[in-house]
């Protein structure tokens, strides 16, 4: 669908307003919103706020004020036509006099939907579905994927060495990636929900799992952590059941009744921390959407590699992955993946739509 370079601008922007918002809106959609006045320049911006706060919209158009009027509103998701905890978001930009909004993604939801007819009726043009995959595979990801499949969307992330050793022969894990690969896990970590680990790790690598800055400072906001222990080999002592973040001590059987778990609390974005054995775990059920690999340039030879067993056995059972982005971070490599199919092994490997 071809809109104008500034409300392509615009969208690109609504798009970095809701990744900036990860983390803090579910069950909600991070969704942003850019109020462009009737010459083509910004008047507003917002985002969706903690639940029970104003949606994205209505912050663009409190920012905006009077120069909303005539203008265009773009946002990731279609506005809201129903009553939740505020009010209808598509009543707002018609009160506030905007002429047009484009949209990326049509709401998918019965309950909220309507929000375009309700726009079209009072005369405000509306674009449907510009450049809606980019917004789907962005920051409304975790909450699409709990509507289409009532779990959370799930990150798996892991630092491995160049030969995908994740720990030495001798168990130490820490420190394989470099400062600035760290605290890019620590930024990931505070665009989710909860982040999960196997009692293997639990147990090995006794980490604390919680979001911190440069200088070790837990973050006002949390994750809830998690660890999957189906046979209660978590000690009291644990680190990860200090008093620095809520934690779920988890005994589901299987990723899947895990993430029924998660879902019943809330839970939309969760990084999976590993190790190999849950990790697989996940990868043969099909539960893995993405998949964030840090390498490091160091060899070890031996010790653990990035996954488990994932039953495949011949080179046409692998499990594909597409490679969406490359980055250097400090001496390290990120790269970022997405499971595409699986045609041998245990199950096979949902294909994104
Ligand atoms: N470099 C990295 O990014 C990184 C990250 C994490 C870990 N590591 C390394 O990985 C090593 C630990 O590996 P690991 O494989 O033992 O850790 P893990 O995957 O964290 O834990 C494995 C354990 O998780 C439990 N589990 C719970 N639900 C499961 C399920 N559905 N399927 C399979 N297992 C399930 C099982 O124990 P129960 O049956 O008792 O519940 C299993 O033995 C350590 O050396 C650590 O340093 C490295």
């Amino acid at each position: 669908m071809t809109v104008p370079a500034t409300e392509r601008a615009a969208m690109a922007r609504a798009r970095e307003l809701g990744a900036a918002a990860l983390g803090t809106t579910s069950p909600n959609p991070a969704v942003g919103a850019v109020i462009l006045a009737a010459d083509g320049s910004v008047a507003g911006e917002g985002a969706t706020q903690p639940p029970g706060g104003p949606h994205a919209e209505v912050q663009a158009l409190a920012a905006a004020g009077e120069r909303a009027r005539g203008g265009t509103a773009v946002v990731t998701l279609e506005p809201c036509a129903h009553t939740g905890r505020t009010g209808p978001c598509a009543d707002a930009l018609i009160e506030a006099g905007v002429a047009r909004v484009v949209v990326a993604v049509p709401e998918p939801t019965q309950l909220a939907g309507g929000g375009a007819e309700r726009l079209r009726a009072a005369g405000v043009a509306v674009e449907l579905g510009v450049e809606q995959d980019e917004a789907e595979l962005g920051a409304l990801g975790p909450w699409l994927t709990g509507v289409r499949e009532h779990r959370p969307q799930v990150i798996w992330k892991v630092a491995a060495t160049l030969d995908g050793r994740v720990a030495a022969a001798d168990g130490s894990s820490r420190w394989i990636t470099g400062e600035q690969t760290r605290a890019a896990v620590h930024r990931l970590r505070a665009t989710c929900d909860a982040v999960v680990v196997g009692s293997g790790t639990a147990v090995t690598d006794d980490p604390q799992l919680t979001v911190r800055d440069a200088d070790g400072r837990n973050a006002d906001r949390q994750p809830l952590r998690v660890v999957v222990d189906r046979r209660g080999r978590l000690p009291e002592t644990a680190r990860v059941l200090d008093d620095a973040a809520p934690t779920l001590v988890s005994r589901a059987a299987s990723p899947a009744e895990l993430l029924a778990e998660l879902y019943e609390r809330d839970v939309r974005r969760v990084l999976l921390e590993g190790g190999p054995t849950l990790a697989a775990a996940f990868l043969a059920a099909g539960l893995v959407d993405e998949a964030v690999v840090h390498l490091a340039p160091k060899l070890l030879g031996a010790g653990p590699s990035l996954v488990g067993d994932l039953g495949i056995t011949s080179i046409t059972g692998a499990l594909s992955l597409e490679t969406v982005e490359i980055l250097p971070s400090g001496g390290d490599v990120q790269l970022r993946l997405r499971p595409t199919r699986h045609t041998g092994g245990r199950q096979s490997v949902r294909k994104r739509s």
